[in-house]
């Protein structure tokens, strides 16, 4: 009657593929209660760590929870508790770790009618609350787990991508807030061919890099000619943030989903650790506060 779950934080993006790739970190992530209960509807019960609402319908975990509640349509209805670890506005997926773990949640309490890509769907209405817009490049990797692609959202069609076993990212959350709808409305509409050409090499290298455990090629596809140019400037010190990461054997660093999060990836614990203190070093010398955070992609 009752389900504790943890729904985990994602980066989306992952450099090249502007939302169309995610993968999940398994160290944070927020905290659901989900429950049965006699009155029919959805009922936010519960939220701590954060100020959310707890109307159903302006809540993203709600949306979605309402989504898929109209189309199972049970003669009973759910209880949600919402314990937040995931700042909102960080950049790595809160509003869908949210969004993913009501409906994953009631999924498992109704039997499992649905599977993970009809999850995603029902994931996306509440995401789009959040974010303006349906995409799933965090919702496909909290639902699946690992590396994703959304091949299309209309109709929905997610690839599992396997993930090397060790790579790990670091993730660097500088306190400031750039809202995803805003870090969205500043991209331009129209690409120029030769970056797409470069953007699509590199999309289709990392593809093949993670299926093939290749560290040096995954290294080599880890470049955005599309969207960081415009999304860096809403960063402090991310160029300095980068060079830092590279420098200390990243292999490849970019700007998590919409920002400010800045991820990088890692061959490698040691790596990933040692990633994490130099670019702890950036931030330090300013006085922009921030946090750290070491994960296996899982
Ligand atoms: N792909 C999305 C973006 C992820 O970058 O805008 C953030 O929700």
């Amino acid at each position: 009657n009752e389900i504790k779950i943890f729904s985990p934080a994602t980066v989306a993006n992952v450099s090249c593929g502007f939302d169309v790739l995610g993968f999940c970190l398994d160290s944070i992530g927020d905290e659901m209660v989900i429950r049965k209960t006699d009155r029919k509807g959805i009922f936010i019960t519960k939220i701590e760590g954060y100020d959310l609402p707890f109307e159903a319908e302006k809540n993203v975990a709600g949306v979605s929870a309402l989504a898929m509640y109209a189309d199972a349509k049970p003669d009973f209805g759910f209880e949600i508790e919402i314990y937040k670890n995931i700042k909102p506005g960080s950049g790595v997926g809160s509003s869908s770790a949210s969004a993913a773990g009501s409906v994953f949640g009631m999924n498992v309490l109704l039997g499992n009618p649905y599977n993970n890509t009809e999850l995603s769907y029902f994931a996306m209405k509440g995401e789009a609350l959040a974010s303006q817009s349906e995409h799933a490049d965090n919702i496909a990797p909290a639902l699946f787990g690992g590396f994703t692609l959304v091949k299309s959202v209309s109709p929905l069609e997610i690839l599992e991508i396997p993930t090397p076993n060790n790579l790990y990212a670091t993730i660097i959350h500088p306190q400031i807030e750039i809202k995803t709808s805003e870090a969205r409305a500043i991209l331009p509409k129209e690409v120029a061919l030769k970056d797409a050409i470069s953007q699509w090499a590199n999309v289709g290298s990392l593809i093949h890099g993670l299926h093939t455990s290749n560290y040096g090629l995954i290294e080599r596809s880890l470049h955005d000619a599309i969207v960081e140019p415009h999304r860096s400037k809403l960063i402090p010190l991310y160029h300095d943030v980068k060079a830092s990461a590279k420098a200390a054997g990243a292999l490849g660093c970019g700007i998590s989903g919409s920002g400010p999060s800045i991820f990088s990836l890692c061959e490698g614990i040691d790596a990933a650790k040692k990633v994490e203190l130099a670019i702890r070093k950036v931030y330090a010398n300013s006085d922009i506060e921030f946090d750290t955070y070491v994960s296996k992609i899982n």
